[in-house]
């Protein structure tokens, strides 16, 4: 059948498929895509009223739709309250035994224009605006309906022409609720990894906590110096600017770096006088054996590697391994100077405290020889500009 009385224009539809996958491209959320839709539909077609929605499934896998828009027909303060608060969330509708439901029930269109003696009719309320001709159709993605757009008083009524001219318009729709729904799903793994990840991490820090509870145990000493090297180790590295997860690993790695230190006889670590060569050579097995206890845990941050290089220096001249520079990890790097700062500036069983003026000195002097120039920028600020202070 030709269209005599009103033109149905394709170049105004391909204006607005287009506008409307670049808008799509450029993110737009999908409500706000389908109002638009939807209002394109009403004009393309010269229709009253209408909605473009989703079709889901029930528990009993019966199909039922809920609207992505919807136009405003509110009668009366009820329907208009009631459709304030559904908008933005979408309406539904459940009873098949309507025009629109023999679209969801049989996924053809369904045209009708004279409602009022249709027999596939579900009855309007009372209030509700006239309905003189309605259009139903649907659209698929992959072969399954998963949406439907019903419109309603197109004053020449409605047929197959329109039903065809709309086919370009319904694939655009269908591609948008795939998209829509991959979203979906994507957000929803998304999350679900982010809460196992959390709870990984409430996991390992419960771990981390009875390392430093066992270390407590047997070495009051170090369970302090660890606290401080890990609170100072954090403080410079959100200085300078690491990431929220670089900056956990610091903090998680500063705690424990001296795991290692578990297997060395108390007698060594609290000797008061100056360590033979022996007992030095001992000494510095820590950082391995704390690596060895670690590398087993499956941290999400380089925590036994940090603690694997904690004694490494810029110029390679550290142990265990006499890496250099960029071999090293930055977290690594941060702690090494952290606890030497510690190390110069509290009591150590084998002298007295010398104070955070000498060891800032220290690791001035020894800037891009010994300790990374950024790192100990960024422990200078943080004491000489930042009042940053280490509690005792
Ligand atoms: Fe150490």
């Amino acid at each position: 059948m030709i269209e005599k009385t009103i033109n149905l224009r394709s170049y105004d539809l391909l204006q607005v498929l287009i506008t409307i996958q670049s808008q799509y491209i450029t993110d737009v959320d999908p409500r706000v895509l389908f109002e638009q839709l939807l209002n394109n539909l009403l004009g393309l077609t010269q229709s009253e009223y209408g909605f473009i929605g989703e079709v889901l499934h029930g528990p009993s896998g019966s199909p039922y739709l809920k609207t992505f828009a919807i136009t405003n027909i509110a009668w009366d303060e009820g329907t208009q309250a009631f459709y304030d608060e559904h908008r933005r969330t979408g309406m539904e509708f459940n009873n098949l035994e309507t025009l629109f439901g023999q679209v969801m029930k049989t996924g053809e269109p369904v045209i009708s224009n004279c409602p009022s003696e249709d027999t596939r009719r579900g009855g309007l309320p009372a209030g509700h605006p006239q309905l003189n001709a309605f259009l139903g159709v649907p659209f698929f993605m992959g072969g399954e309906l998963v949406g439907m757009a019903g419109i309603a008083n197109r004053p020449a009524g409605y047929n197959n022409v329109v039903v065809d001219y709309l086919r370009p318009f319904l694939a655009v729709c269908g591609s948008i609720i795939a998209a829509y729904r991959n979203d979906l799903r994507r957000k929803k793994a998304e999350a679900a990894l982010e809460q196992s990840l959390d709870k990984i991490k409430t996991i390992l820090g419960a771990t981390v906590q009875s390392i430093v509870a066992v270390i407590e145990s047997k070495d009051h000493y170090t369970a302090g110096h660890q606290r401080r090297v890990a609170n100072l180790a954090r403080a410079i590295a959100t200085e300078m600017g690491l990431t929220t997860d670089q900056i956990e690993g610091v903090s998680m790695a500063g705690t424990i770096h001296d795991l290692g230190k578990i297997s060395i006889p108390t007698e060594i670590l609290s000797k008061p006088t100056k360590l033979s060569g022996i007992e030095f050579s001992l000494i510095k097995t820590h950082s391995q054996n704390g690596y060895d206890i670690l590398k087993g845990i499956d941290f999400p941050w380089p925590v036994a590697r940090i603690v694997l290089e904690h004694h490494e220096k810029m110029n390679g001249s550290g142990y265990p391994q006499g890496l250099s520079g960029d071999e090293l990890l930055i977290e690594s790097r941060i702690i090494a100077v952290a606890d030497v700062i510690e190390a110069i500036a509290f009591y150590r069983p084998y002298r007295p405290a010398l104070g955070i003026s000498k060891a800032l000195d220290e690791i001035a002097n020894d800037k891009g020889i010994l300790f990374d120039r950024e790192v100990v920028a960024a422990c200078l600020r943080l004491f000489k500009q930042k009042g940053f202070k280490m509690e005792g």
